[in-house]
């Protein structure tokens, strides 16, 4: 079988494998833990209106919820992702393009259009009793107006009206690049809003990659075959052929505040001063009975955060270890709570002793302004397991040596970095305003004795022993046992296995013979 045809399969197979809950109950859209290998996605297929309107769309949440739904949508495992993602960056498939598909089954435009609009898609509200907004954060296709090439992003649309939308394009991101090219052109930039693409799609949009490559090429690398894209109606993009939904318009010269809303760090995000330009909707299409694919996003983990951790773990791998030259980068991880931007860890096999700091360097060069905390350990160490880090925060780095502060970073959404409400001079450098970033470097600067774990042979007895006893069942973490680090003299080891033989007396024998008479701790 071929890759995933639309989201509908996908769907299904995530069904297949328990992954998917069906509510077929009425769900009210504006109002609504467990471990992440539990974690399932939500398809709501009655969603209702608070004031008792009905959608004609079913709406998907929580996709992904985990690695592992993601993953089943790339069809491999959450550990291949990064290197999927490698190869297809290595190997992209350019897209085809058709005359026509399902997308364009439906359409809304002229009086229909004017009538009922975006008010017509039932769409869920990410902090009910604090947001502001309702909205699509999915792929957002633009072009550049000099060059013609495409950018596909994951970018945030807030209604703003039955025919208008505020797009919330950060400044580093492509899109907002285009924009300023077709504004100095005195254009109006075209766009497009898809909702509910394939999952390879999704990716690439939401993944950093240089400006110019084709985000639809990406995904057909993932996939092993093109990505089927059409013509839009009323601007000239293209959009994938089985998409759920496209909202086509172009960018008018209006600007608009935000209200509130929740975003990944956590909070729900100041907007007071934030002027956002205003996209102008030509036309909706969509397939018959669609679904509407909702981001959750707020305090971490959401289906934003599993994204865009996945997403910009497989971007910083590929560009360390393939663009940069560094092979001994053997894991990148970014870790929900950072919001998946602020806190990195990456897992090297250091061969030179700046290694880590070549990848530490790079990292904070990343234009997505990625790593506010970012932390180089060993192979040894789990980069995903918090307790493994701090434990190699704590024995294997000294702050005066192995740690730097940056400065004149942007600080994204980072409510540490400025008060709400101030102007967009104070949001930035020069102090007491403005972001940085700390730079850890946590590998071992010389060669340590064992791990202090019983070496691994006692361990797989006690192991056998535990089974045998019907204990309740591990789940074994890095490190479970003992192992080297390079300083271990051959007199250790005799009196190790003096120790595990029973030999207590010849060992006590040769250490008393090394007696010296009584001095204070700090006497020569
Ligand atoms: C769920 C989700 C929501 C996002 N929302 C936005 C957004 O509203 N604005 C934005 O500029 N970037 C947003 N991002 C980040 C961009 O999608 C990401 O940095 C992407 O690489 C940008 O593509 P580009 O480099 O082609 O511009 C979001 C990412 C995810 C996963």
């Amino acid at each position: 079988m071929g890759y995933f045809a639309d989201l509908r399969q996908y769907l299904t197979r995530l069904e297949e494998k328990g992954k998917l809950h069906r509510f077929k109950g009425e769900v009210v859209k504006e109002t609504r833990g467990v471990p992440e290998d539990q974690r399932k996605s939500f398809l709501f297929e009655n969603v209702v209106g608070v004031k008792g309107r009905r959608y004609g769309n079913r709406v998907l949440m929580g996709c992904p919820a985990s690695r592992e739904i993601l993953a089943l949508g790339l069809g491999c495992s959450p550990e291949q992702i990064k290197e999927k993602w490698s190869q297809a960056c290595l190997h992209p498939v350019e897209p085809e393009i058709g005359a026509t598909g399902p997308v364009h089954e439906m359409v809304l435009e002229g009086q229909d259009l004017e009538k009922s609009g975006l008010e017509s898609i039932g769409v869920p509200v990410d902090t009910p009793g604090f947001s502001g907004s309702v909205r699509t954060t999915t792929q957002v296709v633009t072009k550049d107006p000099e060059t013609g090439t495409r950018n596909v992003g994951q970018y945030s649309g807030h209604f703003a009206g039955r025919r208008e939308m505020r797009l919330a394009i950060a400044p580093p991101h492509h899109g907002a690049i285009h924009h300023v090219k077709w504004s100095r052109q005195g254009k109006k930039m075209p766009v497009a809003i898809v909702i509910g693409a394939t999952p390879n799609i999704t990716l690439a949009g939401a993944t950093p990659v240089p400006y110019g490559a084709d985000e639809y090429a990406i995904a057909g690398g993932i996939a092993g075959e093109p990505v089927k894209l059409v013509k839009c109606r009323t601007v000239d993009l293209e959009v994938p052929a089985t998409a759920e939904m496209v909202i086509e318009g172009e960018m008018t010269d209006q600007m608009e505040a935000h209200a509130a809303f929740g975003d990944y760090p956590g909070y729900v995000y100041e907007v007071g001063n934030r002027f956002v330009p205003i996209m102008r909707v030509k036309c909706i299409t969509h397939r018959r009975d669609p679904i509407f694919v909702g981001f959750d996003i707020g305090y971490p983990p959401t289906a934003t955060t599993v994204l865009e951790c996945v997403a910009i773990e497989a971007s910083l791998y590929q560009h360390l270890k393939r663009e940069l030259h560094m092979p001994g980068v053997l894991d990148v991880a970014c870790h929900y709570s950072g919001g998946a931007r602020n806190y990195i860890v990456i897992q090297m096999k250091k061969i030179a002793p700046w290694d880590p700091w070549q990848a530490l360097n790079a990292l904070t060069g990343f234009g997505a302004m990625l790593g506010k905390i970012s932390i180089v350990v060993d192979d040894d160490i789990d980069p995903r397991d918090p307790e493994a880090v701090n434990w190699a925060l704590s024995f294997r780095m000294q702050p005066h040596r192995d740690m730097r502060v940056i400065t004149h970073r942007s600080p994204l959404l980072d409510v540490s970095a400025h008060p709400p409400d101030c102007s967009n001079e104070e949001r930035h450098f020069p102090s007491p305003s403005g972001a940085s970033a700390l730079l850890i470097d946590a590998t071992r600067k010389w060669a340590y004795a064992p791990v202090g774990l019983p070496k691994k042979e006692y361990m797989e007895q006690a192991l056998a022993i535990w089974e045998r006893e019907k204990l309740p069942k591990l789940d074994l973490r890095q490190p479970w046992h003992g192992y080297h680090l390079g300083y271990w003299r051959e007199e250790d080891e005799d009196n190790a296995q003096l120790i595990v033989t029973g030999e207590y007396q010849k060992l006590w024998e040769k250490l008393g013979r090394n007696r010296v008479p009584l001095r204070g701790p700090f006497e020569a």
